[in-house]
């Protein structure tokens, strides 16, 4: 068996994307073998290709940590040829191959069945979308109800950020959206928020104080660093951050003051290494309650054979919204 695939090679001048016909040795070991419909681009998997990203260990690999598509072939009793899946997080596309190539081959126990999406919804919310689903279920987890307050969304239009406004506003939360994108006011307006403000804080040369005007009841925030202390400082009594990136810096240069006098909980959102019951539960609600409205004003979508200059968009920054990367017919 020969499949297409696009595999990240080492070399001196940095690590190249490369189009080739690879060999059923390719897909490794696993159980469950999928034809891939799609893939999607995430911030992760411009990592993926950039020298010193730290997410990859041995090269050469096939990148893509989203895999959408239909088992061809199953060794476990769970799955069946013709099933629709999605697989996504643990090792998938960063130290095994992932979703840019024709066919994959996973574990079982990595694989969700699909339940009221298609295989290019489920590539249109991806690991993002499913992290922003994670970070508002965190948040309803804690209390938080419409009634509460507003909720703020860091890093709006990217793919956690785009994905937890449309969420948000589809429960009813006022959604404050924060974006370093001047022109993305209609597109966040367009996706159910109800205010759109700069990046924060806005003067990022001033010095944080320890507590802020109490602004926010909540926040999914996907951007870290001074943005993530600065946003702790304006949450309300008894309100909750979940924290799941670091686009603005790894660093939290904050203090324990929320905490001790507001009662304010940090929630850490992990996608990677979430059980699969509870993965596969909130699939299944994905298309459900928590089912954003309007995936198709924030989805894009590239043939696999352009991911490099996606993924060239996403590591500036420049990107919006969630792209799905047409795998199936593509190469
Ligand atoms: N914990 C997990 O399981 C998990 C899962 C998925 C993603 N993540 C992490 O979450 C983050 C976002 O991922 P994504 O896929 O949504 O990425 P993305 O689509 O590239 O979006 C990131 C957004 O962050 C904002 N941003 C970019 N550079 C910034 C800077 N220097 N300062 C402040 N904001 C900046 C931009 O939004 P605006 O232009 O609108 O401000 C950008 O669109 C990444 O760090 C990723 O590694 C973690």
């Amino acid at each position: 068996m020969e499949f297409w695939a696009m595999v990240a090679h080492e070399s001196d001048s940095g690590i190249v994307l490369t189009r080739q016909q690879v060999d059923e040795g390719f897909l490794g070991q696993g159980t469950v073998t999928i034809k891939v419909h799609y893939s999607s681009a995430n911030f992760k998997d411009g990592l993926a290709i950039t020298p010193g990203g730290g997410v990859v260990r041995n090269y050469p690999i096939v990148p893509g940590i989203d895999i959408t598509g239909e088992v061809v072939s199953s060794e476990s009793d769970d799955f069946a040829p013709g099933d629709l899946v999605v697989a996504h997080g643990y090792e998938i596309g960063v130290s095994r191959n992932g979703g840019f190539a024709e066919y994959a081959r996973v574990p079982d126990e990595w694989v969700v069945k699909l339940d009221g999406l298609s295989t290019r919804d489920a590539a249109a919310l991806g690991t993002a979308g499913f992290t922003a689903a994670m970070s508002v279920q965190a948040l309803l987890d804690r209390g938080l109800t419409p009634d509460d307050g507003a909720i703020l969304v860091t890093g709006a239009t990217g793919g956690v950020g785009s994905v937890a406004v449309d969420i948000l506003s589809g429960l009813g939360f006022e959604v404050i959206a924060s974006t370093g994108k001047k022109d993305a006011g209609d597109l966040l307006s367009e996706l159910g928020a109800n205010e759109v403000i700069g990046r924060l804080p806005e003067d990022p040369e001033a010095k944080l104080r320890p507590l802020a005007k109490a602004q926010w009841a909540g926040a999914v925030d996907s951007v870290g660093g001074k943005s993530l202390a600065y946003v702790l400082s304006c949450i309300g009594y008894g309100g909750a951050v979940a924290a799941s990136g670091l686009t603005g810096g790894h660093d939290l240069p904050a203090t324990v003051m929320p905490f001790i006098l507001r009662g304010v909980a940090l929630l850490g959102i992990d996608s990677v290494n979430l059980p699969i019951e509870k993965r596969r539960e909130l699939w299944s609600r994905l298309g459900k309650d928590l089912r954003p409205h309007h995936l198709s004003t924030l989805e894009n979508y590239a043939p696999i054979t352009e991911v490099e200059s996606v993924l060239r968009d996403i590591k500036s920054g420049n990107h919006t919204g969630r792209t799905v990367l047409g795998v199936a017919g593509e190469f």
